[in-house]
């Protein structure tokens, strides 16, 4: 029996050598430690031995089948891993590819459209005073805009040179007044960022949200030109056929002023021509612009002569126009998106359709 231990051993290194993928090792497996084995015929034939040889080989072969149990676990975790050659052309798994966010890409193109007519784009600061964001503005110091309800302060000290309060901004629009105050006209600005606004948060409303301002100063500057630009916008944005319509309003920032609202582009703007004078249900109005036919998206107007003075530009000689919008509203509008805070909640499912 002792020369068959030793043949055993030995024909088992010379196999486990040459023994590499798992296929290999469990066949080694199979043939070394299965009920099929010379071990195991080894094993059936201890009961015939003396009751010395029982315990001698007994041992041998429990050593042996001790050995081959480690020797086979051992190259199996090595095994593990190395199963297939790697192949460098195999097409990889799903790649999730990223993609600049919705508000991102819809305020690019904002911009884009007003580069191309020769604005330039240039970026205010979040944090602001108080002068910057209403008192160049002529906005007087009894507005509720002012009022902490409408307006986040921040709790550090006040700003220098009369400038109050530091705030999260409330508009964009004291873009305007930091680069009239720091260049001369001519000057054709667009003007995108975050704005603050302390909102109860629902479908429509958010505490944090994105404007773009504009503004262009120089002599001889019209409403014409305002308007001119605004509806080349709105056909580029929206679509080529939309036309505007321009409500009177106010904002202390210009005079006169105007709230735009743009012919609805699903729609058209034409509500349909008929006799029956009752009133339509809710299903059969047009779900963009719910049967009004017009859709409201800026304000704008010339600016306030007060404004061009605190910057330091002389109001006889040059006048300027100014618009500002939210971007949420147009990505809404143009996307079909019913709820402003998809846009801040960060669910993947959301954001990879844009
Ligand atoms: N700042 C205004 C707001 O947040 C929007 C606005 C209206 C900006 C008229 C302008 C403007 O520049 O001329 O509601």
């Amino acid at each position: 029996m002792e020369k068959e231990i030793i043949a055993l051993e030995e024909e088992f290194k010379q196999d486990s050598h040459s023994a590499i993928t798992q296929q290999d090792l469990e066949a080694l497996r199979i043939k070394y430690l299965g009920r099929k084995s010379a071990l195991a015929s080894l094993f059936t034939r201890l009961p015939t031995l003396s009751k010395e040889e029982k315990i001698t080989f007994g041992r041998r072969l429990n050593v042996l089948k001790n050995q081959i149990t480690a020797a086979l676990e051992e190259k199996t975790k090595g095994a593990r891993g190395s199963e297939a050659p790697v192949d460098l052309t195999f097409p990889s798994s799903d790649i999730q590819r990223g993609s600049l966010h919705v508000l991102t890409q819809v305020s690019l193109e904002l911009c884009t459209i007003f580069e191309k007519l020769g604005f330039c784009v240039t970026e205010g600061t979040e944090i602001e005073d108080e002068w910057h964001n209403f008192t160049a503005l002529n906005i007087p110091l009894e507005h509720p805009s002012r009022d902490a309800f409408d307006t986040f302060y921040l709790d550090i000290p006040e700003g220098s040179e009369n400038c109050g309060k530091f705030l999260l901004r409330s508009h964009t629009s004291p873009s305007q007044i930091r680069i009239m105050h720091d260049s001369k006209p001519p000057l054709a600005v667009i003007s995108p960022g975050r704005v603050y606004r302390p909102d109860q948060v629902d479908a429509s409303h958010s505490f944090m949200f994105h404007q773009i301002e504009g503004f262009a100063v120089d002599t001889g500057i019209t409403f014409a030109h305002l308007k001119g630009v605004l509806l080349h916008f709105a056909r580029e944005f929206f679509s080529s056929d939309v036309n505007l319509r321009f409500r009177p309003h106010f904002f202390p920032f210009t005079e006169p002023s105007a709230e735009v609202d743009i012919s609805c582009f699903a729609c058209s703007g034409k509500r349909p021509q008929t006799t029956d004078q009752r009133p339509k249900q809710e299903s059969q109005k047009c779900s963009v612009c719910k049967g009004k036919g017009w859709l409201e998206i800026l304000g704008c107007g010339m600016i306030h002569p007060n404004v061009l003075t605190a910057c330091g530009i002389s109001a006889k000689k040059y006048k300027g126009f100014a618009f500002g919008m939210g971007v949420e509203r147009p990505a809404m509008l143009k996307y079909g998106i019913n709820d402003i805070r998809l846009f801040f909640e960060n669910d993947i499912r959301f954001l990879e359709q844009f």
